[in-house]
């Protein structure tokens, strides 16, 4: 599911007579009926007055035994900015916020739970905090002026058991805000208008956190209120849910690191094929002093020694100058560039050593004219080369 998707239309009743909502409230409802009328009251109340009525009130409804999607039909001709999604073939706490979001306006993406557990009245700092320039804005029972209201020992250690075990499994995401289980948050829809969403289960924030494009966080303290009407969907099940969703947002954090990994640095490749070139033209020009009659007549062997050495310096240089700069300036001292350029060496060397070895498998066996063949073995090599020194001499 992606924010920016269109959905049928037909699921939403009612249009927003406000066109320039700024701001839209998903309200996600399962047998709400007997809280719907309250809540709609006040967050009018609330965002008629704060926000000065550039807003929409969006139900999600799941087709609720009790009737709530009517209950939220009846109110909508005295309350213009709401609107109302029955969903009858989707299901879940987690995809009824997303369809709500498809199906809104604002810049401005919140949601809130349709039992007044919620209070009404944080929106007014949440908003406040999203103007400062916030992200996302997450309403937090573990900041200052936050907390549950009459919690036996047994929910607390539970609640605070599901966050330390998204601590152990996903710290980068679930260390981010202070209460990930919260229901009740803002983000901007910039943030997470073209990431792929696929929530399981109850906790949304984790998949926004985890997929969304987040940068600056911000958390308002309230305290979570006891339900007056009706009754918790939490069962067993949301737990098992809740560790399936942390475990797949972890192994996709794996994938998308092992494709980071693998992807090949076209730029950095070619400045270090050119930087090669250099190299093979300094090799040739060291060759000649030496080894040519008219000058130092050294035999081949020695000479070809030498000159291969003084490219191979020619090289690292260059490389650790311009190809891998970025790199080497986080690394400075003499000591590492020592390292670096040992490594550098060994790795040509080995380098060489393969270069005479694809030369001669070519031209023997596969019988291929010796120019052709040594252009492949050096196509191989640079290849080689660029990759274990990228790995091993330039690593990050
Ligand atoms: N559309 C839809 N579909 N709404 C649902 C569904 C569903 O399958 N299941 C629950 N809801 C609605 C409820 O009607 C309510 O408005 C809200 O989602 C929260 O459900 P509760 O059953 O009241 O959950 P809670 O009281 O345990 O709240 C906990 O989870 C919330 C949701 O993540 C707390 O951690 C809250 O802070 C959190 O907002
Ligand atoms: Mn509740």
């Amino acid at each position: 599911l992606q924010i920016n998707e269109l959905i049928y239309t037909e699921d939403v009743l009612g249009t927003s007579s406000t066109k320039s909502a700024t701001f839209s409230l998903i309200i996600p409802t399962y047998n709400e009926s007997k809280n719907l009328e309250k809540l709609v009251e006040v967050l009018s109340q609330i965002l008629n007055s704060y926000w000065e009525g550039n807003y929409e009130l969006i139900i999600v409804d799941d087709d609720s035994p009790d009737r709530t999607w009517q209950v939220g039909l009846e109110l909508m001709p005295h309350y213009p900015k709401l609107r109302v999604m029955r969903r009858q073939q989707e299901k879940g706490l987690s995809t009824a916020v997303i369809r709500g979001w498809q199906a809104a306006q604002g810049e401005i993406l919140g949601v809130i739970d349709g039992d007044l557990q919620h209070p009404p009245e944080t929106l007014i700092n949440m908003l406040n905090e999203m103007q400062n320039g916030a992200d996302l804005v997450v309403a937090s029972r573990h900041v200052e002026g936050g907390g549950v209201s009459d919690w036996g020992f047994i929910r607390r250690v539970l609640s605070r058991g599901a966050q330390m075990l998204g601590l152990i499994i996903l710290p980068n995401v679930i260390g981010r805000v202070s209460d990930p289980m919260s229901g009740y948050f803002m983000v901007r829809r910039s943030a997470i208008a073209n990431c792929l969403m696929n929530p399981l289960g109850y906790k949304i924030l984790i998949e926004v956190l985890g997929r969304g494009n987040v940068g600056k966080v911000a958390e308002v303290g309230y305290i979570f209120q006891e339900r007056q009407e009706g009754e918790s969907k939490v069962t067993w099940r949301q737990y098992v849910d809740y560790i399936m969703h942390l475990l797949r947002l972890r192994s996709r954090g794996r994938i998308s690191r092992i494709r980071e990994r693998l992807r090949v640095p076209i730029k950095r490749f070619l400045k270090f094929g050119i930087v090669g070139f250099s190299g093979v033209c300094v090799d040739m020009a060291i060759l000649y002093l030496l080894s040519d009659a008219s000058t130092l007549h050294w035999g081949l062997t020695r000479s070809k020694i030498i000159s291969s050495e003084v490219a191979v310096i020619n090289n690292f240089l260059w490389n650790d100058l311009w190809t891998f700069s970025d790199i080497s300036s986080h690394q400075k001292g003499w000591r590492k560039r020592i390292k670096r350029f040992l490594k550098f060496n060994f790795i040509c060397l080995f380098g060489m050593g393969l270069n005479l070895i694809i030369l001669n498998l070519l031209y023997n066996y596969a019988h291929i004219n010796q120019y052709l063949a040594n252009l492949i073995a050096i196509a191989i090599v640079t290849i080689w080369n660029f990759w274990f020194n990228l790995k091993l001499s330039w690593r990050v």
